[in-house]
């Protein structure tokens, strides 16, 4: 592997092999997403917990600061919205590799998806990017996204859409978790997975388990969104998820990581 791949994916991946990415990328097909409103605001008290952050160029360009010491991955998929969810799997790619020089991303990533009618597509797409991509030394990381399917999310399917991100050569692949089997997806996969969490769920030690069984099955962390900033207490999330993935915490051990940064919040 070449110097600046290397370099780019060190600065992704931690020492200990782990990797905690915070997306805030969801406007681009879902708009002013909730709490996502002001995306540099949601994002800020949560960057001394992300490895790296998730996002469009239009998010970074207008609400970061470009003296952020955070590694960028610059999403360059989209062109869909909410209002044709029907057609949510029709995406192309919208930001050219040379804009994400130009913008200093450590890496780029793009949704594939597997099994609907823009399949072959959005494969093909990413297959060229990862060609572009590998000229330059940027790490590619392949979304396995299923739009509004969200019970497609199973061991079977999971595992079959994260192999072929992996064949198309995917540095890093983003999948999501499931109970059962997680261990499959992550057997057939030979690069590393982080998972996206999805919609929030109701329990915060719910989304701790799910993320201390897929570390225990072979993830190397998470690329989560809405179950740390939809949170009432996101900072608090960020962090128990951090003692998972870094500090090796059970889901027992993070939430009392959570109920004591809620605690000096609150009291604070
Ligand atoms: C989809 O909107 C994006 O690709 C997100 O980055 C991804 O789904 C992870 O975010 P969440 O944990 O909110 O699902």
């Amino acid at each position: 592997m070449d110097w600046g791949m290397r370099n780019r994916l060190s600065k992704l991946i931690q020492r200990d092999g782990r990797a905690l990415f915070i997306p805030i990328d969801h406007g681009y097909f879902q708009g002013p997403t909730r709490k996502l409103e002001k995306p540099g605001e949601t994002i800020k008290p949560l960057l001394p917990y992300a490895d790296a952050i998730m996002l469009t160029r239009g998010i970074l360009r207008n609400c970061i600061d470009p003296t952020v010491d955070k590694p960028i991955i610059l999403r360059v998929s989209g062109g869909t919205s909410m209002a044709r969810r029907d057609e949510l799997d029709q995406e192309g790619q919208i930001t050219s590799v040379r804009e994400a020089i130009r913008l200093n991303a450590c890496a780029v990533s793009m949704s594939i998806f597997v099994g609907a009618p823009g399949e072959h597509q959005t494969l093909l797409n990413f297959a060229r990017l990862v060609d572009e991509c590998e000229d330059y030394g940027i790490p590619t990381m392949a979304v396995t996204a299923v739009g509004a399917e969200l019970e497609k999310r199973d061991a079977r399917y999971l595992a079959l859409a994260s192999r072929i991100a992996a064949e198309l050569g995917a540095r890093v692949v983003k999948t999501y978790y499931c109970e059962e089997g997680f261990e499959k997806v992550v057997d057939g996969c030979p690069v590393p997975i982080v998972i996206a969490g999805g919609p929030k769920v109701d329990s915060e030690l719910e989304v701790f388990n799910w993320v201390y069984d897929a570390i225990q099955k072979g993830a190397i962390g998470v690329n989560l969104g809405r179950n740390i900033w939809q949170h009432d207490y996101p900072v608090a999330m960020a962090k128990a998820i951090r003692a998972i993935i870094h500090e090796n915490a059970t889901p027992k051990e993070a939430q009392q990581v959570f109920e004591e940064t809620k605690r000096a919040t609150t009291s604070g």
